[in-house]
Formats: structure tokens, C-alpha cells, sequence
């Protein structure tokens, strides 16, 4: 049985929950009796937070890796492609904030797609996304993806059920048209346990600068969690392919998660000067394969 603190849905828009923000990434929220909530431990394999002198140390010298990284997409005309993927409030807005702090944003974009509005909904599925595609020597980070229609899309209703299976069937030959072509392509999940996102919702409706990021959705996918598990178990089943496999980055504590998926993204490019002593071994209870650590 779990035996922390944790927020009930039906408590989720009720008063009660105060939280303190002493430092930007980790507020700490409290019950209506004063009780810490650390849901970030459910089904964690740590039972402490990354510690923060730690975590801004790695933060640096990885950042520095990402930039060799880009220097290499750019000096060798590679085209470079992360996609951010994940329920929400997983942590991918956080991390891609991290990934680009120090990049150069003239060889790097962040692309984050609103609704389909009527003339993109006339087009193939695919064709908003290729748009922004890089070209040779660019990095696109996509924060959320065409894999929108695996997951919030199939289980809001917002495609019919042919469109997410003609989906379901094109994503893994549209993947493997791009890395045929040699776009890089790593596919990042960011996975958050279900206590703990109900929290980081409580603590976007309190905290002013995070209320912007409270959206309906949210609200609505607190229902949803066994929708969501099913569709995303479907999306891996179909789209997690040697060419183009993805990689799963267990984020209840976000600096460890952050760092991890840099560690991830770095580890497998042979770019030059690269410190393989930075880098290391990306740590194999927060990060890696479909297979290995889907919850
Ligand atoms: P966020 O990306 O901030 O978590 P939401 O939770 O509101 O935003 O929405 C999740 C995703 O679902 C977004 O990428 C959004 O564009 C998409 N979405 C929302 N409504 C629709 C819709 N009616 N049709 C297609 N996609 C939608
Ligand atoms: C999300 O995953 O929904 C958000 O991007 C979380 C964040 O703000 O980091």
C-alpha cells in the first residue's frame, strides 16, 4: 500500500493545499494539514531528490556536451531531431528549457505545435510536423509531436478511430523514411507516476507563474490514467522499432530525469571532443528502453 501524502481528484480544485517555492524546480506542497506531499517517491528507485549543487555541476558539463554536439550537427551538416513525449506535467517543457539554455538558437529550435487548425486538419497527418523538420545542420526539439494522435488524441476523441489506426501504421514508416534519409532521431518518454502528477497539477493551480500550464486536458486526463497506460503501451507496441526506438526517462524527480536524458542524447553520438568521462553511463533506473522500463 502507498503511504505518502498524496492528492485524492475529487480534492484536486478544493482549498486546503498550501505549497512554498523555495527554490523554482521543487515546490514543496503541503496538505490541508500541514503535511509534506512527496509523491515523487512513488515508484522511484531513489528515495532522495538529486541534490542541488550535484545536480547544477552535471547540469554544466553536460550543456557543454550539448554544445560539441551542435558544433558537430552544424561543422558535419547533420540534421537532428528529440522529441519530447509524455503525459502531462511529465517534465518535457522543464527539460527542453535545460537541453537549450546555452545552445546557440540559431541551430537550434524548440517546436511546439498548437491544435490543428482547419487547413492542417485538410492535410496528411505527418505534414505539419515535416514543415519543421531541420535541415542540414539544425536541431529541432519537438515538445510534444505527431505522436499527439497515439495518445491525447485517441484517448480525448479528437481523431476517429481509422485515423489514429492509419496512424498507428504510418508512424513507424514515416520514422524510418527520416532515418533512411539520416535525420537523427531520438524519441524521449517521460514518464511520471500517477500521484505525482495529480501534485504537480495542485501545484500549477496555485503556483501564478505555473497557472498558465493548468490546462482543461489536465484536469480532464486525471480520469483518463488507465486510458492513457493502454494507449501508450499500443504506441510502443507499434512504434518502438529498432530504427527508430524509444527511450523511456522516469522524471518523479526532474533534475535527476533532466540529466539523465541528456546523459541519454549524448551517449550515442560520436561527436568530436567528446567526454566520455562527463557522459558516463546513463543510469540505468531512470533511463533506457522501451522494454526495460515502462511502469
Ligand atoms: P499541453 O501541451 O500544454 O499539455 P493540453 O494538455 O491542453 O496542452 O493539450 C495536449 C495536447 O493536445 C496539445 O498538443 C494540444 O495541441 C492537443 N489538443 C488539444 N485539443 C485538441 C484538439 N481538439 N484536437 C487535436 N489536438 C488537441
Ligand atoms: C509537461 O510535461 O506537461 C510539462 O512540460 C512539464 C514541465 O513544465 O516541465
Amino acid at each position: 500500500m502507498y503511504e505518502f501524502v498524496t492528492v485524492d481528484s475529487a480534492e484536486l480544485l478544493a482549498e486546503g493545499y498550501t505549497a512554498d517555492f523555495p527554490d523554482d524546480d521543487e515546490p514543496v506542497l503541503r496538505d490541508a494539514h500541514g503535511r509534506e506531499v512527496l509523491t515523487w517517491q512513488e515508484n522511484y528507485p531513489f528515495t532522495e531528490r538529486m541534490p542541488r549543487p550535484e545536480y547544477e555541476r552535471l547540469k554544466r558539463l553536460l550543456q557543454i556536451e550539448l554544445l560539441k554536439l551542435q558544433h558537430w550537427v552544424a561543422e558535419t551538416g547533420q540534421r537532428l531531431v528529440i522529441l519530447f513525449e509524455g503525459r502531462d506535467a511529465a517534465g518535457k517543457g522543464g527539460t527542453i528549457k535545460r537541453f537549450t539554455e546555452h545552445l546557440d538558437p540559431r541551430g537550434a529550435r524548440t517546436v511546439a505545435l498548437d491544435k490543428p487548425g482547419e487547413r492542417e486538419r485538410g492535410e496528411w497527418y505527418f505534414q505539419r510536423y515535416v514543415r519543421e523538420l531541420p535541415t542540414a545542420g539544425e536541431i529541432v526539439l519537438f515538445d510534444r509531436s505527431w505522436y499527439n494522435r497515439a495518445v491525447v488524441e485517441h484517448v480525448m476523441g479528437y481523431c476517429t478511430k481509422a485515423e489514429y489506426d492509419l496512424f498507428m501504421q504510418q508512424a513507424p514508416e514515416f520514422e524510418r523514411m527520416l532515418v533512411e534519409d539520416g535525420v537523427l532521431l531520438a524519441k524521449l518518454w517521460f514518464s511520471v507516476s500517477r500521484s505525482e502528477q495529480r501534485t504537480r497539477f495542485v501545484i500549477r493551480q496555485i503556483d501564478p507563474v505555473r497557472q498558465w500550464k493548468l490546462s482543461p486536458n489536465d484536469i480532464r486526463s486525471l480520469d483518463r490514467w488507465d486510458d492513457y497506460t493502454e494507449a501508450k503501451v499500443a504506441m510502443f507496441r507499434s512504434t518502438d522499432t529498432e530504427v527508430a526506438p524509444w527511450t523511456v526517462v522516469k522524471s518523479n524527480d526532474k533534475k535527476r530525469a533532466r540529466i539523465e536524458a541528456m546523459r541519454s542524447v549524448l551517449a550515442r553520438f560520436d561527436y568530436a571532443d567528446k567526454d566520455a568521462g562527463v557522459i558516463g553511463t546513463p543510469d540505468v533506473r531512470v533511463v533506457g528502453a522501451a522494454a526495460t522500463l515502462l511502469e
